[in-house]
C-alpha cells in the first residue's frame, strides 16, 4: 500500500510513513522501501524562504558528506528538485536524546554518563576534522535502536581549521541556553570551546532534567548563582560531586581556561562513571538510580513520562503507524538487503542505510502522547478543560487538530499542535512542539512544553488509559 508517495515525487518504490520531526527549515520524513522495507530519513528543506537558505544547504550538504563516525548520522546523499532539497540521512529509530530527559529529573546517571562518553567522541572527531558544529543540543541528539547517540543537524556547521590553520569565528549562531559567554560578550570566538560549553549545558540538562539559565550573561541571574560558585542551588544541587566537578571545567567562563576534549577524557568521572552505592539497587528489577544518588522507582506515579507504562511508546504511531502496520498484514518481507539506489535516483551516494530494523522499530519512541478510555468528541473537551484551568489558549484548528498556546517561562511564545487520532476505537492524543515559529537563535527550552505536557496530562488522569500496550493494538 503507498502511504504518500506524492510528496517526494522521485523515489520509486518508497512509501513515506511518517513526519518525524519539523524545524524552521521544513521536515524530516521517515521513507520505507516497499521491497526492502528499509528506513530512511529523508530532510526536505524549502530554499525558497530565504535568500541565504539555498547557500546555507550547500554547505550543509558539503560538511555533512565528509563526515564518517558511528555517534554521527550517516548522510547517504541528497537531491535538488526545484527549490526543494532532499537530505537522505540515518534513520534513529530510538528518537530525540531530548525524549530521554524526564522535566526536572533527568535520566539515571549512568545513561547521562554513557550519553555524554558518545557524545564527546562525535565532537572529537568532528574537531578533528576540523568542523564545529555550533548547535549541540539534546534535539539535534538522536539516538540508534541500541541507544547509541548520533550526532545530527550540520545546518549551523562549517569549518575552522584548514590545512593545519584555524581561524577565528564571529557569526553569532546557536540555541541561547546552549551558547557559550565568549559569542555573548566578543566579536570573535574560538570553535572548538564554544561546542564543549555546550557538551557541558547537555551534560546538565541530562543529570538535572533542566536547562539551568536563558542565556550566560551576567544579566541572568542563575549564570551570576553560577559564576559566584553557588552550587548549593538547584539544578547543580541535584548532581553529584564527580560529574559536578567535571561541569564546573566544561562551564567555565573564560574559553582559554575551559577544558579541552584531550583533559575531559581524562575527567575521573568521565573515565571511572557511576559508581552505584552497594546494596541500594538490589531489591526490584525496575529502579533506576538517579543522578543525584536518590533510587527512581520503576512503577512509578503518573506524571513521570519516562517510565509510565500506558503510553503507546513503540508501539503508536497515529495514522501513518496504522497504515505500515496494515502493509505487514499484507506479509511483507522484512530482512533483505539494502538497496538505495532505488531511492536516489541519480542523486549523490555516499553510503547504504542499515537493513537489521524491525517494524516496530521504525515508530519513533515518542513520549507526549497518550491513549484516553473515552469518545473523541469527549477527549476534546477535557482538553478544552484543562488548556482553559491551566490559562492556555486552546484553537480547534481541523477538526482532529487542536492549537495549543502560552508564553513560557522566558516569554517566547510556546506553541503546540495536539493530534487526535482515532485508533482501533481507542483515540491517541498525540503532543507536538511546533518550531515553525522560532527563529534559530531563539529557540529555547523544549523542557517547557514537556513540563506543560505533564500538567495537561494530569489534568487528565481520570480519562487517560492505564491499559498496558506491550504491542500494536492497531
Ligand atoms: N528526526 C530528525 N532526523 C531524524 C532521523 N535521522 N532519524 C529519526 N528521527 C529523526
Amino acid at each position: 500500500m503507498t502511504v504518500c508517495s506524492m510528496a517526494v515525487p522521485f523515489v520509486q518504490d518508497w512509501d513515506l510513513v511518517q513526519t518525524l520531526g519539523e524545524g524552521a527549515y521544513g521536515e524530516v520524513r521517515l521513507l520505507v522501501n516497499r521491497q526492502t522495507e528499509e528506513a530512511v530519513a529523508v530532510k526536505v528543506i524549502d530554499t525558497s524562504q530565504a535568500k541565504e537558505c539555498a547557500e546555507n544547504v550547500k554547505k550543509e550538504v558539503c560538511v555533512h558528506k565528509m563526515l564518517n563516525h558511528q555517534n554521527i548520522v550517516r548522510f547517504f546523499g541528497h537531491r535538488k528538485e526545484g527549490p526543494t532539497v532532499y537530505l537522505f540521512l540515518e534513520y534513529c529509530t530510538g528518537g530525540e536524546l531530548f525524549d530521554r530527559i524526564e522535566p526536572d529529573v533527568g535520566m539515571t546517571a549512568k545513561d547521562a554518563h554513557r550519553f555524554f562518553q558518545q557524545l564527546v567522541a562525535a565532537v572529537e572527531y568532528l574537531h578533528s576534522m576540523g568542523i564545529t558544529h555550533r548547535d549541540i543540543k539534546p534535539e539535534n541528539i538522536l539516538l540508534d535502536d541500541k541507544d547509541n547517540l548520533k550526532l545530527t543537524d550540520f545546518g549551523l556547521a562549517t569549518m575552522f581549521r584548514f590545512k593545519g590553520r584555524e581561524r577565528p569565528l564571529n557569526r553569532l549562531c546557536g540555541t541561547l541556553p546552549y551558547v557559550a559567554p565568549e559569542l555573548l560578550s566578543q566579536t570573535e570566538y574560538k570553535a572548538q570551546p564554544a561546542d564543549i560549553w555546550a557538551c557541558g549545558i547537555v551534560l546538565t540538562a541530562m543529570l538535572a532534567g533542566e536547562l539551568p539559565w536563558d542565556q550566560p550573561s551576567e544579566i541572568c541571574q542563575e549564570y551570576s548563582d553560577w559564576l559566584q560558585k553557588k552550587t548549593y542551588l538547584p539544578p547543580w544541587k541535584k548532581i553529584q560531586p564527580m560529574p559536578l566537578c567535571l561541569l564546573s571545567k566544561l562551564l567555565l567562563a573564560k574559553p582559554e581556561a575551559r577544558i579541552t576534549i584531550a583533559d575531559i577524557q581524562k575527567d575521573r568521572w568521565y573515565t571511572q562513571g557511576v559508581k552505584q552505592p552497594s546494596g541500594s539497587l538490589s531489591s526490584g528489577a525496575s529502579k533506576h538510580l538517579r543522578a543525584d544518588g536518590a533510587v527512581i522507582s520503576g512503577a512509578n506515579s503518573d506524571d513521570k513520562m519516562q517510565f509510565s507504562s500506558s503510553q503507546p511508546d513503540l508501539a503508536a504511531g497515529g495514522r501513518e503507524a496504522t497504515l505500515l502496520i496494515s502493509q505487514m498484514d499484507g506479509q511483507v518481507s522484512f530482512s533483505q538487503p539494502t538497496k538505495p539506489e532505488h531511492m536516489l535516483l541519480g542523486s549523490q551516494l555516499l553510503g547504504t542505510p542499515g537493513a537489521s530494523q524491525t517494524p516496530w522499530q521504525r515508530l519513533v519512541r515518542r513520549l507526549t502522547r497518550f491513549f484516553t478510555t473515552v469518545s473523541a468528541d469527549a477527549s476534546l473537551a477535557s482538553l478544552k478543560d484543562a488548556c482553559e484551568g491551566l490559562a492556555l489558549r486552546y484553537k480547534l484548528t481541523c477538526t482532529k487538530q487542536v492549537t495549543v498556546s502560552t508564553l513560557d517561562k522566558r516569554n517566547n511564545k510556546l506553541i503546540f499542535k495536539v493530534h487526535l487520532l482515532e485508533m482501533n476505537h481507542r483515540v491517541l492524543l498525540d503532543f507536538r512542539l511546533s518550531k515553525h515559529i522560532v527563529c534559530v537563535f531563539l529557540q529555547g527550552d523544549g523542557l517547557e512544553f514537556k513540563r506543560l505536557f505533564l500538567k495537561i496530562k494530569q489534568k487528565l488522569c481520570d480519562i487517560i488509559s492505564t491499559q498496558k500496550v506491550s504491542h500494536p493494538v492497531i
